[in-house]
């Protein structure tokens, strides 16, 4: 499937991108001022390049940890069965916690890991995702900071890739297939 040629259109720009990292940025440091030190855990691989222009933006002391759960490996749906393929590498009990996803979709990966995450009995569990796309919801789960709701679309750049191509896009695109469309 993903060997079908494709194009991408651009959905939302570096430009706008950035403006909302901002904006997010400065919510987030509003609401967790005064905190010790917050941990801004990134979820690998497609929250990458979002988390590295957050952290830059956030006016607190932070700390970086990562957490890769299963993706799609190169299908275009949900496995719907979450595996954590790397785990964080500190503790995170009784500490603030900012968990930074790439895209909400179908809910099961954020569903998933914050479970996890909450069991292990942090102070504050809170979530920035920088896409939505409520209309695929199937679990119920809710970024506290979302960038942009988006269409039921497939989408890459911005540290989110198809098949892992298309990562090192500076904008959102989405993937349109060209075959048999005479291109
Ligand atoms: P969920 O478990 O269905 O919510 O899937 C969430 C994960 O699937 C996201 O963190 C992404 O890694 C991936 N994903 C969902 N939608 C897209 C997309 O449009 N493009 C690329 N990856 C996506
Ligand atoms: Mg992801």
């Amino acid at each position: 499937m993903s060997d079908r040629p494709y194009a991408i259109d651009q959905l939302i720009s570096a430009k706008e991108i950035a403006a909302r990292v901002e904006a997010l940025a400065r919510e987030i440091t509003m609401h967790f001022a005064g905190t010790d030190k917050l941990v801004v855990v990134g979820l690998l691989r497609g929250s990458f390049v979002f988390i590295a222009d957050l952290v830059r933006e956030i006016d607190l002391p932070v700390e970086v940890d990562f957490l890769e759960a299963s993706s799609y490996g190169d299908a275009m749906q949900s496995s719907r069965e979450v595996r954590i393929l790397k785990d964080l590498r500190g503790e995170i009990a009784g500490r603030d916690v900012l968990v930074v996803e790439d895209i909400v979709d179908t809910g099961f990966t954020l569903s998933h890991v914050l479970h996890l995450l909450q069991a292990r009995g942090p102070r504050q569990l809170k979530v920035c995702a920088l896409l939505d796309k409520p209309s695929r919801r199937e679990v119920a789960v809710k970024a506290d900071w979302t960038g942009f709701a988006i269409p039921d679309e497939f989408v890459v750049g911005y540290g989110i890739d198809f098949a892992q191509r298309n990562r090192n896009l500076p904008y959102i695109g989405k993937v349109r297939f060209t075959e048999g469309m005479g291109a």
